[in-house]
């Protein structure tokens, strides 16, 4: 006898339809699984065997052959076991077979029958939404997350036993809880600690308002780490359909708690980071960190101790927003939108110009590190001083705390979403060449610096472009629609310290 079931298989923040065939005919007991399957997939004949043994089932002792299709996709992982029973169990009439049409299923399988949770749930439901299945059997744990796809009738299933009654008619799982309420928590650190350090806040305000990168450059103890641990703070809530992405990714890690993820990723990884580590790969690829800070924000502290090949490998995800990995003949793609801020030293020894011990070759070494076309990317470059010891003394503070500050960058989203609407934007830094040049139009006096800013340094042509958008943010923190001188000044002085870096 013959059966088929669907399930999905993980392909980048994709998932693949695969049907799990078994064929059952007479002849010594044997199990075989064939079609590409990796040692966890091997690995789920015994789990598959002890589990239906375990929930009462029986175990056909005949020539037991199941087929994963098509053969070109790689199946990794325990996801499939779900599937492997239930084909087995239809092949030998124990469920019937006709039902098993309208479900797609995954799910890992104990030995002792259990369904336990996999990764990428809501991957998987939205690839079985978008194959035309009405109804997904999921591990319990995996309902509410699965659930947010919506248009999918989603079972969450405890074990083995209920999922046979599920396909028999007898039983049905209440419907997933809708995700909790909409409500971030507070963070814990406010911009209104950080004293003195205006430029620097004002450049943060501009990241969060525009979705700019930006670099901090400074001695050690002027507060930069500070500084960048507040910007989630002042970033507005995702909105639902960012929230789905993040939970997306994170679930396609094997870091999601089952729920929406209602804040911004902020990802600070450690500076020894790999390549794989940084923008995501491996066998099966999984999502870098620039990949996990999607919609929130990658932190590189100590920039400049990164790897230059992690550092290059930046490039492409800044700009494009993605990072596409290509394994064998396909290219597998992970989000990557997120605000890149780095953080780093002037010099090796991190001392004020006037004691500074570095040679030549050592400020020439480190300056390569921060190549030009990285740099190229960075729209706001910010050189910080030692805060002042009279800012650090005075004890009323009259800084802005981050509710003020994050009021004003919601404001200018607002603006820059109603603008944007339509073209797949939704901040000014991913604007493509031709909606900056159809919303960004400085006319006159503004030009006029622009071009003057040109021949001061020498941008590029994404150089040029990047002024544009940040000008855009500037004007809409001020709530204006034209672009003023001041806004294209502004832009171009927190561009050409870029340059001073690189000189
Ligand atoms: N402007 C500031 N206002 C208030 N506190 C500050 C400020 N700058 C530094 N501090 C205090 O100093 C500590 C260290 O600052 P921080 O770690 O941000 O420095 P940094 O610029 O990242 O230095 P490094 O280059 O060594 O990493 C902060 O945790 C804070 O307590
Ligand atoms: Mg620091």
């Amino acid at each position: 006898m013959l059966a088929s079931v669907a399930t999905f298989a993980i392909e980048g923040v994709e998932s693949r339809e695969v049907v799990v065939e078994a064929d059952l005919r007479r002849g010594l007991p044997v199990f075989t699984i064939v079609g590409l399957p990796d040692a966890a997939v091997r690995e789920a004949r015994e789990r598959v065997r002890a589990a239906l043994l375990n929930s009462g089932l029986e175990f056909p002792l005949q020539r037991l052959t199941a087929n994963l299709a098509p053969a070109d996709v790689r199946k990794a992982g325990p996801s499939f076991d779900l599937a492997l029973a239930a084909a087995v169990l239809a092949a030998s009439g124990q469920v019937p077979r006709e039902a098993l049409g309208s479900y797609a299923l995954c799910g890992e399988l104990s030995l002792g029958g259990a369904l336990r949770p996999v990764r990428g749930a809501l991957a998987m439901a939205f690839g079985a939404r978008a194959a035309g299945f009405e109804r997904l059997i999921v591990p319990v744990e995996n309902a509410g997350e699965a659930a947010l796809v919506g248009r999918l009738e989603v079972l969450g299933v405890p074990d083995l036993a209920r999922m046979v009654a599920v396909l028999r008619g007898e039983w049905r799982p209440d419907a997933p809880a809708p995700p909790a309420p909409f409500t971030a928590p507070a963070p814990a650190d406010d911009l209104g600690d950080v004293r003195g350090q205006t430029d620097a806040k004002r450049a943060l305000e501009l990241a969060a308002a525009g979705g700019h990168n930006l670099l901090m450059i400074g001695p050690p103890g002027a507060g930069k780490t500070m500084l960048a641990r507040r910007l989630p703070g002042i970033l507005p809530d995702p909105s639902f359909e960012e929230a789905v992405e993040i939970t997306r990714v994170h679930s396609v890690a094997g870091l999601g708690d089952g729920t929406l993820s209602r804040r911004r990723p902020f990802r600070a990884p450690h500076h020894t980071i790999s390549i794989s580590g940084l923008v995501g790969g491996g066998s099966t690829p999984r999502p870098g960190e620039i990949s996990l800070a999607h919609r929130g924000v990658l932190f590189l502290d100590e920039l400049a101790e990164f790897s230059r090949s992690a550092l290059e490998a930046l490039r492409q995800p800044l700009e494009s927003g993605r990072v596409e990995v290509s394994r064998g003949q396909r290219a597998i793609s992970f989000p990557a939108a997120a605000i890149m801020v780095g953080a780093c030293n002037p010099c090796p020894c991190a001392r004020s110009k006037d004691e500074c011990v570095c040679n030549e070759v050592d400020h020439a070494r480190y300056a390569r590190r921060l190549s030009g076309p990285l740099l190229d990317r960075i729209d706001l470059v910010c050189e910080l001083d030692a805060t002042a010891p009279l800012e650090l003394v005075e004890a009323g503070t009259t800084a802005e705390t981050s509710a003020t500050v994050r009021a004003r960058v919601m404001a200018a989203r607002d603006r820059q979403r109603e603008r944007l609407t339509g073209t797949g934007a939704l901040s000014n830094s991913e604007m493509d060449a031709r909606s900056t040049r159809r919303h960004v139009r400085p006319e006159g006096l503004a030009r006029s610096r622009l071009i003057e800013g040109h021949a001061r340094r020498a941008l590029t042509g994404r150089g040029h472009d990047r002024v544009l958008r940040l000008a855009r943010t500037v004007a809409d923190l001020a709530g204006r629609d034209s672009i003023q001188p001041g806004d294209v000044e502004e832009a171009l002085g927190f561009r050409l310290g870029a340059e001073t870096v690189a000189a």
